[in-house]
């Protein structure tokens, strides 16, 4: 049977205004984490951002918490390179993750984190969902269906967040959105709903507020 993957609707607006106001307060950096032994206790819900190098993951934490320097972001694939935990009040955490695929840095630097990259993905307990960033103009490659893969097996549910769309003429984003959603019918764990995204226009990010503030 075949999956629908639509874009989510505009949110209800008290809802959004609830999301709002939880990413307008204290969201703080708390640590950034090398290896399994140091992430914080695992007593709230978290949600991560995965995906390739230079996708934009930092900016759209930067985006969604309207703080442009929280999350360094920079065009230098491999920017981030350990799992960055935040704060999000007391309601979450928000966890930035090292990209995948192709980095400006050493290769057994590069394994390295890749190995605690994947860890991380397939054995967090309270990680609620995965949100998996897909550029607009690549769609989804290789690398990712071999991330979306482990989120497969490990059942933890992801969720694509299409990122960078301000860099798309006004018809190209329908053929992609048909490409992700054929390309995620391979895979258990995807939600059936995608988010269209741009951190630089902020289009999206209320919506993707309002997804993460009513996880539980
Ligand atoms: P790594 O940490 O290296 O894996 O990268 P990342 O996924 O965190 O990407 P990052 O947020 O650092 O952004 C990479 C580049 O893309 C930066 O130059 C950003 O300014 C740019 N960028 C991110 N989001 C957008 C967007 O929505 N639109 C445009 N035009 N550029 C963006
Ligand atoms: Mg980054």
């Amino acid at each position: 049977m075949k999956v629908n993957f639509p874009v989510a609707a505009a949110p209800d607006p008290a809802a959004a205004e609830a999301a709002r106001l939880l990413f307008a307060g204290p969201v703080d950096f708390l640590k950034g984490v090398v290896h399994m032994d140091g992430l914080p206790p695992a007593t709230r819900p978290e949600v991560c951002f995965a995906g390739r190098s230079n996708v934009g993951k930092s900016s759209l934490i930067n985006a969604l918490t309207g703080r442009k320097g929280l999350a360094r972001a920079s065009n230098t694939p491999g920017r981030t390179q350990e799992i960055n935990y935040f704060t999000l009040g007391e309601h979450s955490y928000l966890v930035d993750l090292p990209g995948y695929g192709y980095a400006k840095a050493p290769l057994a630097i590069v394994a390295k984190w890749q190995t605690l990259l994947k860890t991380y993905l397939a054995g967090r307990q309270t990680l609620k969902r995965a949100f998996c960033l897909i550029d607009a103009r690549h769609g989804i490659k290789e690398v990712d269906h071999e991330i979306m893969k482990l989120l497969d097996r490990s059942a933890v549910p992801f969720q694509v967040v299409m990122t960078k769309t301000d860099k798309l003429g006004p018809n190209a984003l329908k053929p992609v959105l048909a490409q992700v959603a054929e390309e995620l019918q391979k895979h258990p764990a995807a939600y059936p709903e995608l988010v269209v995204t741009s951190s630089e226009k902020n289009e999206g990010i209320a919506t993707l507020r309002t997804i993460i503030a009513g996880l539980d």
